[in-house]
């Protein structure tokens, strides 16, 4: 199969690059680099053993990603990862949120009925299900519960666009697979999460400290009803999650579904810090700090409906994930960027 990446030199996408071009399909990617590197395709390339055709732009131009496909295609699938994905960000500025994310979404749509593209795989969030009434989540589990931000919103409407689309038109496969908190890197140290700036999430944030570019880790609240206090989250290793969309674009049937990719399996901050100093070698200096905004005790998923549905299941354990971090961080401690000479 032929798939185009949207967004796919991102952290998500240039590892699924290299796990579909590992299963036997083709990639080619779209991606305007506002948050990434043509450096990730190149390595993403070279580690994968093939050229990635590779266009610099916004996904919704229309026109050129038109032309791009119709040079490299026929396209067979699409997997839709390009957008803004900071929470705090979209608090800020939310109609720039609704803007990209939204509209990158409709642009794809549209160049699927222009091109006969009949499949794609939408990055979702478990950010959708708001603050969890009950655990572990399924996908049958009330979304927008208490969703305050207009990053998960804009990852709700989506998905209902979706399923209006395939409600339209009984050819269109679409899945929409909400990840929980993908962490790691690809274990050759080649690819892995560059943040730009002081990263927000807790895995590059205890990656930076542990490589000395930041002094501590704040933990945000260690009063939370949880077995340590600090909050329980579903910590999902990159390569696990790679799999997954490949998974979803050879098992996708006509309708729209929704998946949960996660392990199911709950890790404390306190754990996380643990394991990758473990990894690391070295202690993680850390403080204890408010709860932050926003934030929910905790986030788990039930995996078993992409185990049943898609026969994917996560297999990589948080020692991996830390592992592979600390591997990514230690040998690219100014990520993608070239060495100052
Ligand atoms: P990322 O920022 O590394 O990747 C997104 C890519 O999209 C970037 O390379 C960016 O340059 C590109 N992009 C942004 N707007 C674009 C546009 N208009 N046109 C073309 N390219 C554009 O993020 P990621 O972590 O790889 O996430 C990928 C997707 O998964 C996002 O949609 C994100 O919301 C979703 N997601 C991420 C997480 C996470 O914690 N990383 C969790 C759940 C869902
Ligand atoms: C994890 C845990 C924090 C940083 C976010 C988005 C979600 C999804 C994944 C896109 C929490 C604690 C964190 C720090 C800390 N992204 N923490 N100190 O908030 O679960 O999910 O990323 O869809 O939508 O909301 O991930 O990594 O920020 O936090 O103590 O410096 O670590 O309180 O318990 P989160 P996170």
């Amino acid at each position: 199969m032929r798939v185009l990446l949207s967004g796919g030199a991102g952290y998500i996408g240039a590892h699924t690059a290299v796990a579909l071009i590992e299963a036997g399909h083709e990639v080619i990617v779209v991606d305007d680099m506002s948050n990434s590197s043509p450096e990730a395709i190149a390595r993403a390339g070279s580690l994968a053993g093939a050229e990635i055709p590779l266009l610099g732009a916004d996904v919704r131009d229309e026109p050129r990603v038109r032309a791009f496909v119709q040079q490299h295609g026929p396209v067979d699938a699409v997997v839709h990862f390009a957008g803004l994905k900071a929470v705090g960000e979209s608090v800020a500025q939310p109609v720039r949120y609704y803007d990209v994310n939204i509209g990158s979404a409709v642009a794809v749509l549209r160049l699927m009925a222009a091109e006969s593209i009949p499949t794609i795989v939408f990055s979702s969030s478990a950010t959708v299900y708001g603050r969890p009434e009950t655990l572990p989540l399924r996908e049958d589990s009330p979304t927008g519960i208490d969703l305050a931000n207009p990053y998960g919103k804009t990852k709700r409407i989506v998905e209902e666009m979706l399923k209006d689309a395939a409600a339209a038109d009984p050819r269109l496969r679409a899945i929409a697979l909400r990840y929980f908190n993908p962490v790691g890197a690809h274990p050759s140290g080649r690819i892995g999460e560059d943040p730009s700036g002081t990263p927000n999430n807790l895995m590059p944030y205890v990656a930076r400290v542990a490589v000395g570019s930041l002094e501590r880790v704040g933990i945000f609240g260690d009063d939370y009803p949880t077995p340590d206090g600090t909050g329980l989250r579903d910590y999902i290793h990159v390569l696990d999650l790679a799999a997954g969309h490949v998974a979803a674009l050879e098992r996708a049937r006509e309708g729209f579904e929704v998946y949960n990719l996660g392990t199911g399996v709950p890790v404390s901050v306190r754990e996380l810090i643990a394991a990758f100093g473990r990894a690391a070698g070295r202690q993680i200096p850390t403080a204890v700090l408010p709860r932050r905004a926003g934030d929910v005790a905790a986030s788990y998923c039930d995996p078993s409906k992409a185990r049943e549905g898609l026969g994917w299941s996560a297999t990589r354990t948080i020692d991996e994930a830390c592992r592979d971090s600390w591997r990514w961080q230690s040998q690219n401690p100014r990520g993608y960027a070239p060495s100052p000479r």
